[in-house]
């Protein structure tokens, strides 16, 4: 590993990792899978719309790869549909996570399909060359669906949002999950949310853990109808939009 990359500076505590340079937590201490399913696919409304069958190829646009987390609990989902369309799952990643702490992830939820040996190494691979030549800036695979034709394709892109954003096709869905505006203004700058309009269409759904009221007043600003709604466990709201 390059020992001058920026290193997310990562603590663990009680199964939750906590960034020290941004100072925030990468999921809740609180049910993390449960937020992940509540926030990113129902607060997308990901469930209705696949069923309703109108496309045969959905995307999927992530800000923060994280742990992977929120990867791991849509592929769950999506490998339990009878009959999926293909589901393509863009997100990027500034500062990618070591292994001991993605690997922590298979003791928070325990019984989840998540990192696998496989994977591991795929993605330490991917942002080790990466960090040796920057052009070579994505994770990509291709995860075939159990009992159906259809494919997931997750595609992780390494660099700063601004940089990455460009590179996304038009997003039907986005799960805007870059730490709090407030501890990280870069992912909720004026720059990122305008990239963020120019790769959705009328109809893109979005959905994210934060309340504020200077993001949702943002994405009002730039098109999308943004409904506060119950947040999860103990928070109390949270937003989803579509851009009309
Ligand atoms: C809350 S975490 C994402 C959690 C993740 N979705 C999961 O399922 O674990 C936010 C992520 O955004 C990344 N990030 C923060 N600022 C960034 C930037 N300017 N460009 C790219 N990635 C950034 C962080 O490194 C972190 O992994």
């Amino acid at each position: 590993m390059d020992p001058n990359r920026d290193q997310p500076e990562i603590e663990l505590k009680e199964g939750v990792p906590i960034s020290l340079k941004f100072g925030d937590l990468y999921f809740s201490k609180e049910g993390g899978w449960e937020e992940s399913k509540y926030v990113f696919l129902e607060g997308n409304r990901i469930p209705e719309s696949l069923a309703k069958g109108l496309k045969s190829q959905y995307t999927i646009g992530e800000l923060g790869f994280g742990t992977g987390l929120n990867f791991f609990v849509t592929l769950a989902f999506w490998s339990n549909l009878p009959n999926p369309p293909g589901l393509h799952f863009y997100s990027l990643e500034g500062f990618p996570l070591p292994r001991e702490i993605l690997q922590s992830l298979n003791l928070s939820f325990p019984g989840k399909p998540l990192w696998n040996e496989n994977l591991l190494g795929g993605y330490e691979n991917a942002y080790e060359r990466w960090e040796k030549n920057p052009l070579e800036r994505i994770w990509k695979l291709v995860i075939p669906h159990p009992h159906s034709p259809k494919n997931f394709t997750l595609e992780v892109l390494f660099g700063d949002v601004s940089d990455c954003l460009d590179h996304f096709p038009s997003i039907d869905f986005w799960y805007l999950d870059g730490f709090s505006p407030k501890k990280n203004p870069r992912m909720w700058s004026d720059e990122t949310l305008s990239k963020i309009k120019t790769h959705s269409h009328v109809g893109t759904r979005l959905a994210t853990f934060t309340a504020a009221g200077f993001i949702r007043r943002n994405l009002e600003g730039l098109g999308f109808m943004i409904e506060k709604q119950k947040g999860f466990g103990k928070k109390r709201e949270m937003l989803t939009g579509v851009f009309l």
